[in-house]
């Protein structure tokens, strides 16, 4: 490889790497664990950080992943966070997991977390898996990147765009999934858009999805 060559992929790099950054803040101090017993806090950074010296191994521990979680209404799926609210050693640490089981045509339906890339592996079933992105050029276009999943397989949704998993297998599956970011956050977007309080005007969902305004109440009836 020519001089020139490795200058040039060096600085590149070099300017790639200045430009990463992550949502959540970059811990200033080794741990910072959440705590909502202000007389044991001493500073903030995301919540409140528990005093070092009180800080135990239990803080940093979670039971519980080798049983499904809650179900998700009519879904057939099951979710089950490891976050920080229910771990509250992750303060600062911008990382989570989240542990997803579907019954046989089970659905996590179209979502996004707007503060954090999530990556999935499959450890038992066939899940089709899948995100949708805007054209850069034209935003009113979408490119949709989809994929069967079978156990062992990895796919990553990046931050923010919206996304789903299906199990399309007879079996129940499981997937385990990581994201960048203590807390993500979760929008939904059916029942974000049809099941808000108070409800929308009924012209902009219409107008929206191109519905009549009989078919709009049904869905927010649905949803709410
Ligand atoms: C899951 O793990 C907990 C311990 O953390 C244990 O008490 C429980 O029996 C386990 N459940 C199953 C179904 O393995
Ligand atoms: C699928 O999951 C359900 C709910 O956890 C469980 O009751 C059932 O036994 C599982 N089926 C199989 C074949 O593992």
């Amino acid at each position: 490889m020519s001089l020139c060559l490795l200058t040039f992929i060096l600085v590149t790099f070099g300017l790639l790497s200045s430009f990463v950054s992550s949502f959540d803040p970059s811990p200033y101090q080794d741990f910072c664990i959440a705590t909502s017993d202000s007389k044991a806090a001493v500073f903030v950074n995301g919540k409140f950080c528990k005093d070092p010296k009180l800080a135990t191994a239990d803080d940093f521990f979670l039971a519980g992943l080798n049983v499904s979680g809650n179900p998700l209404p009519g879904l057939r799926s099951f979710v089950k966070l490891a976050d920080i609210n229910s771990l509250p050693g992750l303060n600062t640490l911008g990382i989570s997991l989240v542990r997803a089981d579907f019954a046989p045509y089970g659905l996590i339906p179209p979502h996004t977390h707007p503060r954090g890339t999530e990556i999935i592996v499959v450890l038992e079933g066939t899940l089709y898996v899948g995100f949708l992105a805007p054209d850069t050029m034209n935003p009113f276009k979408t490119q949709s990147f989809t994929k069967i999943l079978s156990k062992g397989d990895v796919f990553v949704f990046p931050q923010g765009l919206i996304h789903f998993q299906y199990n399309v297998g007879h079996t129940n599956a499981t997937v385990l999934g990581a994201l960048n970011s203590q807390n993500a956050g979760l929008i939904v977007v059916a029942s974000e858009l049809f099941g808000s309080n108070p409800p929308l005007l009924d012209d902009v969902l219409s107008k929206a999805f191109q519905l009549d305004k009989k078919m709009v109440k049904q869905l927010q009836g649905l949803f709410s």
